[in-house]
């Protein structure tokens, strides 16, 4: 039986998906690299220095470690300015009740996020404490869609992979969520995300009884 349900947060929990955008728009549009759409997409749920070396994938010149590093950093500096303001006005329409949803029902809850600003967002938006578990980018090895952010979210639960569900807008988060072992559940574009058992069109809809009343799709 389900026994958690573990979160992703930039464009699940908050709205924030639009801003790491903006700011990686940004960055390419300072070193003359070409973004659009679907490197934009490729980018989502991916850590900093993975986003980095898909918009590098196209850019004018290469660059050396040390360069990266200043990118990474001009990146991120734009991406903090404009979440110093957040506060729980930014949570997406439905995260907290979506999250409350699932502790009232008796499951445990985790968040689940490639970013290292995770601790500093949820401190912004007042939902730190709505959390069983919190792994962020600093705690792990490898991005998503490797297994193993989510795969840590239930060992700090102290659960099996196959009693939990994941919740996330990018494919590499769903594809991370999957190779877990565990449900996963996309919230966004059902194109991008299909080898979720369900796509919402935002996190307002999703409903803990739909999961709790039903087995895993079964696919192959
Ligand atoms: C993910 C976002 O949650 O975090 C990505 O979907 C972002 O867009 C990544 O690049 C890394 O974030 P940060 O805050 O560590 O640079
Ligand atoms: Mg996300």
């Amino acid at each position: 039986p389900l026994q958690a349900v573990i979160f992703d947060l930039d464009g699940v929990i908050a709205d924030t998906a639009v801003v790491h955008r903006a700011a990686w728009e940004q960055l390419a549009h300072d070193i003359g690299a070409p973004f659009d759409e679907d490197i934009a997409e490729r980018m989502k749920g991916v850590d900093r220095r993975g986003s980095l070396e898909i918009l590098l994938e196209r850019a004018p010149h290469a660059y050396s470690e040390r360069e990266k590093r200043v990118l990474e950093d001009r990146k991120n500096g734009y991406y903090v300015a404009q979440i110093e303001c957040f506060g729980p006005g930014q949570l997406l329409r439905g995260a907290r009740r979506a999250v409350e949803s699932v502790r009232t029902a008796g499951l445990s809850t985790a968040l689940a996020s490639a970013s290292r600003n995770a601790p500093l967002l949820l401190e912004r938006l007042g939902i730190a404490g709505l959390f069983d578990y919190v792994v962020d980018a600093s705690q792990i090895a490898h991005s998503k869609p490797h297994p193993e952010i989510f795969l840590a979210a239930a060992k700090g639960l102290g659960i099996t992979p196959e009693t939990c569900l994941g919740v996330e807008d990018a494919a590499a988060g769903v594809d991370s969520i999957l190779a877990a072992g565990m449900r996963a559940v996309g919230v966004g574009d059902a194109t991008v995300l299909s080898r979720a058992e369900d796509v919402l069109p935002g996190i307002d809809a999703f409903d803990i009884q739909r999961y709790l009343n039903r087995q895993p799709t079964d696919r192959d």
